[in-house]
């Protein structure tokens, strides 16, 4: 009875264990590793039936012309990984449901080396199998997650099987609804990582929040193991500390030092290099403070304005999801042309290469998680999952010390539910990391003729608060933009994370009735009146228009000037500047020259 039993939740296992994958080690970019990316093998499966009596996991082959198997990979049936499925095939550009992936790959670790498997994103719902066994499941389309493979994996011939399911989920994060497209598949690089027995696991180095002569943060190992040697290496600073670890695989990291502080004039980064018995990791690491005072947002304790911009994580040229270093060099740059000093990566946490390049690029950054307006705040699955999200997005990103501002919530309803969930989300935040600040994007603003006042409970537990405004656009103007009146009872800074309007690039229509809101000038109207509004906000402490390039969304699909874009970006889809990049661009000019 017992064998049969174990037999059954064996068999159960292998078919169904959807345990969660484990969070990811820090820094696999920085560690021995092989990419798995290029082309996989793949199957689509609308019906989403791979799971069940189709069983695509099994791989099944047809042996000869008269056995009959659906569903089977054929070597000439790819798509590239990383890479959204969506705009690599014409017959599954508005697809959202599952495609199955297989990669055969080899893999060389040592006898003693431990191996994972690490996916950078996948978006929606990911389940994973190797060698025939089921490893796990991931939700979330925007955030690392693996899984140890160090007994299944074999030298030569591993078989990786992938589902991923990309259908909106209505308690999902985000939920069914958002402006923007819905790119599924693996879309971010996956890794094999290969690790000694005991290596660091996560790690935290930082300007120490109250001393700026000194760094501090900690070094965690993979196991609870008192009195391992950790070799911290800062060669620019000479510093190679020796830690030695407690009971719990912790060592603490304080150490007085001289150093370069970052700043967008000065993105200074420092080598760092952190060493366990033979593993090695290696990163670089910036220092610098961030703090709110009053309603100013101080960088090493000056006060700071914030001239952004929002970026989609999309090339809109390609149609597809942004996921390389080049692409990233791509959106920045063009952030850096504008002459933005900070970006507002929306709505979901974008990929590494745009982190790290504007660390060294000098632009500040928001990262937010997609509670993005309908989220179902009283389903009680969805806190977990925003949860999860926020820890896999504060573990990958704590070591860029360009990331000032994590982002709980875009535009989301007031109401019971969900201001409990964003008010302990705000504090979770804040216990999983005290140096940054908490921010979320509202759109609750009281209106009374030209005099706008902050009104949103949430608000109160945030460090900084943004808001995105139409104002010309989705709501006409209270008045004489420089005799607006902006109201705030919570003594804190506030962004403007959102303003602007569509346009069609080149399209000269008539300015002064709004039909012609479509074009160039209409919209560049709106932004000379919204600088001349920004002048009388005291408590402003930055802008960040929406949005820098044109972008796909299925909501926009009116016929003559949308066709499935949203034309509010600053560029086209094809990155030709409208007048309203001219007009912010000279402001921003004006700003940075201290007027
Ligand atoms: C909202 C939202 C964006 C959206 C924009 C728009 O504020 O945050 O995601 O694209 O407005 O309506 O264009």
């Amino acid at each position: 009875m017992r064998s049969a039993f174990i037999l059954f939740s064996l068999l159960f296992a292998l078919l169904f264990n959807n345990s969660h994958a484990q969070t990811a080690m820090a820094n696999v970019y920085g560690r021995r590793s092989q990419l798995l990316n290029g082309d996989w093998q793949i199957v689509v499966d609308p019906f989403d039936v791979g799971m069940g009596w189709r069983a695509i996991y099994k791989d099944a082959k047809a042996t000869g012309k008269a056995d009959f198997v659906e569903y089977s990979f054929e070597p000439s049936n790819t798509l590239r990984v990383p890479g959204d499925f969506n705009s690599q095939k014409p017959e599954l550009t508005y697809f959202e449901s599952s495609v199955w992936y297989k990669k055969i790959f080899d893999c060389d670790a040592g006898k003693q080396e431990r191996v994972f498997l690490n996916f950078g994103g996948a978006n929606y719902i990911t389940d994973v199998w190797l060698n025939g066994k089921k490893l796990g499941r991931h939700e979330g389309g925007f955030t690392p997650f693996g899984f140890e493979v160090t007994v299944l994996i074999k030298a030569n011939g591993n078989a990786l099987m992938v589902r991923i399911n990309s259908a909106r989920v209505k308690n999902g994060v985000p939920g069914s609804l958002f402006d923007w497209f819905n790119y599924g598949g693996i879309t971010r690089d996956v890794h094999l990582v290969k690790t000694q027995q005991v290596f660091t696991e996560d790690y935290k180095i930082q300007l120490d929040p109250n001393d700026p002569s000194r760094i501090s943060g900690y070094v965690k190992l993979n196991c609870a193991s008192l009195g391992k040697q950790i070799a911290l290496d800062i060669p620019e600073l000479r510093v190679n500390a020796k830690l030695q670890s407690d009971a719990n695989g912790y060592a603490i990291i304080s150490l007085k030092k001289k150093l370069e502080l970052w700043s967008p004039q000065h993105p200074k980064l420092y080598e760092v290099k952190l060493s366990v018995e033979g593993d090695t990791v290696s990163d670089e690491i910036g220092f610098r403070s961030i703090k709110v005072e009053g309603t100013k947002i101080l960088l090493n304790g000056k006060p700071l304005f914030l001239r952004g911009v929002n970026i989609h994580e999309e090339i809109p040229q390609r149609r597809g999801r942004a996921y390389s270093d080049s692409d990233a060099r791509q959106l920045i740059n063009w952030a850096k042309d504008l002459g933005c000093n900070f970006i507002r990566l929306v709505h979901y946490p974008h990929n590494e290469y745009t982190i790290r390049y504007a660390a060294r690029q000098g632009l500040l950054v928001w990262e937010e998680v997609p509670l993005y307006q309908g989220i179902e705040f009283a389903d009680t699955a969805v806190k977990p999952k925003a949860e999860l999200m926020l820890k896999e997005l504060i573990k990958r990103d704590q070591n860029r010390c360009n990331v000032i501002l994590w982002s709980i919530a875009n535009e989301t309803t007031p109401s019971k539910e969900r201001d409990r969930t964003l008010i302990e989300l705000a504090r979770e935040v804040k216990l999983l990391d005290p140096t940054r600040l908490v921010t979320a994007a509202f759109y609750n603003v009281s209106r009374n003729e030209d005099e706008l006042t902050l009104r949103d409970t949430v608000m109160k537990y945030v460090d900084v608060v943004g808001v995105n405004e139409y104002l010309g656009w989705y709501t006409d103007w209270p008045g004489d933009p420089e005799k607006i009146h902006w109201k705030s009872d919570f003594g804190k800074p506030m962004i403007i994370s959102e303003f602007g309007g569509e346009s069609v690039y080149n399209n000269k229509l008539d300015t002064a009735v709004k039909a012609s809101a479509w074009s160039e000038e209409y919209v560049a109207n709106i932004y000379r009146r919204q600088i001349k509004m920004f002048a009388h906000i005291s408590f402003l402490a930055g802008v960040s228009p929406w949005v820098l390039a044109d972008f796909r969304s299925p909501y926009r699909m009116q016929t003559s000037y949308q066709q499935g874009w949203n034309r509010k970006g600053l560029l086209s889809d094809k990155g030709e500047k409208k007048k309203a990049w001219f007009v912010l661009k000279e402001y921003y000019e004006r700003l940075r020259e201290g007027n």
